[in-house]
C-alpha cells in the first residue's frame, strides 16, 4: 500500500487505517481509493477485527478527490473510469467504521467521512463541499448525505457557496458525533471503536445494516442522480477552467458553458 497505512490490531479488535498522502493533504486519487477499498475488504473478512477507525493527519482528513488527476477528463472518461464502483464497495463494508477527522474534510474528503458510520472530530476540523468553486459539484454522496444530516437550507448553502462548516457547528447540526480537543480526536475515536468492538459482532453487523436501511433505498436513487450530474459537469468549459485555475493558483473565470 502506497497511500494508506493499515494497523489491523491498533487496539483489541480495532483496526486503524490512516490516509497517507500528507503533502497533497490526502487528496483521494484513484490508487488511494483502490487501496482503501482493498484494506476494508480484508478487514471486513478478518474475524479479529470488529470495528475500524479511519483517519488522516492533524492538518487534513482529506482535501477531496485529486483535482490534478481529474482536471483533463471528459464526461465519458469519468463515466468509463467508474470510480464510484470503489466507493460503493467501501459503502458496503459490514463492520462499523468511525472517521477520526482533523483539519480539512472537503469535497470527497467530507463525503468519505460521511460514508463512515460515525464521525469524531478535532476542534480544528473543517467540513465542506467546495466543488462548486472549481466548476463541478459533489459526486460521492455529498448532495444526499449532507442534506439528510443537516437539512436542506444548510446543505444548499454549503454546496452552492463552498463555505466550510466548523467542527462545533457540525456537532450542533448532527453531522458528527462530537468534537474534542485536537490532541484527543484519534484517541476518542479509538475508544468509541473499542466500545463497539465489545458488542456482539453479529448484532453490530445487523444493527448497522438496519440503521442504513432507514434511508438507503432512496439513497441509491439519489446517488445515481448525483453521479449523472457530476459526470455532466465534465462536459462544461467551466470544469476545465475551474480545475486549471486551482492548479495554476489563480481565480477561475467561469463563462457558464
Ligand atoms: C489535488 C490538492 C488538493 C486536491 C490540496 N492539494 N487539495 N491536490 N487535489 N483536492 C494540494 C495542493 O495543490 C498543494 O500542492 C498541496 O496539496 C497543499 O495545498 P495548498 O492549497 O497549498 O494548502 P492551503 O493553502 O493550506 O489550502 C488548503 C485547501 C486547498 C483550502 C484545502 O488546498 C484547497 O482548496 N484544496 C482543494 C479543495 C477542493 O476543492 N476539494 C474538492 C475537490 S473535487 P502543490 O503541489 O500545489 O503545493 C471533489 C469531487 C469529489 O472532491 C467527487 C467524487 C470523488
Amino acid at each position: 500500500m502506497e497511500f494508506i497505512l493499515v494497523d489491523p490490531q491498533a487496539r483489541q479488535h480495532v483496526a486503524l487505517i490512516r490516509l497517507n498522502r500528507p503533502k497533497e493533504l490526502n487528496a483521494l486519487n484513484l490508487q488511494l481509493m483502490g487501496e482503501l477499498r482493498d484494506a476494508l475488504r480484508q478487514l471486513d473478512e478478518d474475524e479479529q477485527v470488529r470495528a475500524v477507525v479511519l483517519t488522516g493527519n492533524e492538518r487534513a482528513f482529506a482535501a477531496g478527490a485529486d483535482i490534478k488527476q481529474m482536471a483533463g477528463k471528459t464526461a465519458i472518461d469519468m463515466l468509463l473510469a467508474d470510480q464510484f464502483a470503489t466507493w460503493d464497495q467501501i459503502r458496503k463494508t459490514r463492520k462499523p467504521i468511525i472517521a477520526a477527522v482533523s483539519g480539512f474534510a472537503l469535497g470527497g474528503g467530507c463525503e468519505l467521512a460521511m460514508t463512515c458510520d460515525m464521525i469524531i472530530a478535532s476542534e480544528t476540523a473543517l467540513f465542506g463541499q467546495p466543488e462548486i468553486k472549481i466548476g463541478v459539484m459533489p459526486g460521492a454522496g455529498g448532495t444526499q448525505r449532507l442534506t439528510r444530516a443537516i437539512g436542506k437550507a444548510k446543505a444548499m448553502e454549503m454546496v452552492l457557496t463552498g463555505r466550510f462548516m466548523t467542527a462545533a457547528e457540525a456537532e450542533k447540526r448532527g453531522l458528527i458525533n462530537r468534537v474534542v480537543p485536537v490532541e484527543l480526536y484519534l484517541e476518542e475515536a479509538l475508544k468509541l471503536a473499542e466500545e463497539v468492538a465489545q458488542m456482539s459482532p453479529v448484532a453490530a453487523r445487523l444493527a448497522k445494516e438496519a440503521v442504513n436501511r432507514a434511508f438507503e433505498t432512496q439513497l441509491d436513487e439519489g446517488l445515481h442522480f448525483e453521479r449523472k450530474n457530476f459526470y455532466l459537469c465534465f462536459a462544461s468549459d467551466d470544469q476545465a477552467e475551474g480545475m486549471s485555475a486551482f492548479i495554476e493558483k489563480r481565480k477561475p473565470r467561469f463563462k457558464g458553458r
